[in-house]
């Protein structure tokens, strides 16, 4: 392979055809690590709009380190995997206690809470020109696939090298975004465009023939699936709810009282059962929740819980998994009186 002659195609190309995305007009290193962190799990289209909503309300690192947990998840409510704001506001708060200095190479920035290899060598690319290949499994998909590399992935040693030693020098953060732009929209998982790849003369698995095996998987991890009971449990036209623990799935956020063993005697004693409400389902990455309701009327209020309003309700940070319920309980409050 022309290692030159094959980052010049796809740098001529990313010049060309780069999506237009709000972090690439900036060096501003607190700006490109919120991307990274808000781009690890959501897609990019999805990431605009809250991105900016996000450094309208923390535009800086300092204003990110002053601000109280539950309004860092708020403004993070809908986008899941909550530990990456969690994480993010413990990172500002190192920083801003470290006299507000960004750390200053991948290696820095990766002992930083919730900065993995991937997203500290994306960060020292792109605001540093750190010459570091940002291994994600979009990049890892293509290089796959241009190296006709037959490992599983997951533990990419050789690729690791062989991505250090194609990535180029002179430009390695625009490199390393147009991996990730080619792996997004031409070079996708499933039914690849590879008639406008425009590194489509350097790829093996094309020329074998075969570019949708590749990557070669690992057999896939079984997830668990957890029954759930979540009770809308109304008192006085006000609803219980009560804080997740700090530490765990879905740490820190709020919720309606649920079980998944024991009965609901056991985590509301007195309670009478007023109706059935849908069935739902939640798939996490090592979890699935098969969810029931049932909506209840109790006269106490027991240790640990809250009874709020819809207005209330509404500003608790509250996991995507209850959305279904927690709307439900909106409708509840706001009109009629349950039961
Ligand atoms: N996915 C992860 N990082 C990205 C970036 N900087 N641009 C576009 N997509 C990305």
């Amino acid at each position: 392979m022309d290692n030159a002659a094959f980052s010049r195609a796809l740098l001529d190309w990313y010049d060309r055809a780069k999506r237009d995305l709000p972090w690439r007009g900036t060096r501003d290193p607190y700006r490109i690590w919120l991307s990274e962190i808000m781009l690890q799990q959501t897609r990019a289209e999805a990431v605009v709009p809250r991105y900016e909503a996000f450094l309208a309300r923390f535009p800086s690192v300092e204003a990110l380190a002053a601000a109280g947990e539950e309004a860092v998840l708020k403004q993070w409510e809908g986008m899941g995997y909550y530990s990456r704001a969690r994480n993010l506001r413990k990172a500002a708060i190192q920083i801003a206690q470290s006299g507000g200095v960004f750390p200053g190479s991948a290696r820095e920035l990766a002992k930083l809470p919730g900065v993995g290899a991937y997203t500290a060598a994306a960060v020292a690319s792109i605001a540093f020109d750190e010459p570091v290949p940002a291994l994600d499994g979009n990049q890892a998909r293509v290089l796959s696939r241009v190296l006709a590399y037959d490992e599983p992935v997951d533990t990419p040693q050789r690729l690791r090298e062989q991505a250090l030693s194609l990535l180029d020098r002179a430009r390695p953060g625009d490199y390393n975004q147009a991996l990730m732009d080619l792996g997004s929209g031409v070079c996708t998982p499933r039914a690849p465009h590879c008639e406008r790849c425009p590194v489509a003369a350097f790829c093996a698995a094309l020329a074998g023939g075969d570019v949708e095996s590749y990557p070669r998987l690992p057999p896939p991890v079984a997830k668990r699936a957890v029954k759930v009971t979540v009770v809308l449990a109304y008192q006085n036209g006000r609803i219980l709810v009560r804080k997740r623990p700090a530490k765990g799935l879905l740490a820190g956020l709020w919720e309606f009282p649920n079980f998944s063993e024991g009965t609901l005697e056991d985590l509301l004693p007195g309670a009478r059962v007023t109706g059935e409400l849908p069935k739902a389902k939640h798939v996490f990455t090592h979890l699935v929740w098969n969810m029931r309701g049932v909506r209840a009327e109790v006269d106490s209020l027991p240790d640990g819980m809250r009874a709020v309003n819809a207005a209330e309700l509404e500003t608790l940070p509250f996991p995507t998994a209850l959305r279904v319920y927690r709307e439900i309980a909106q409708r509840e409050l706001r009109g009629e009186a349950a039961g």
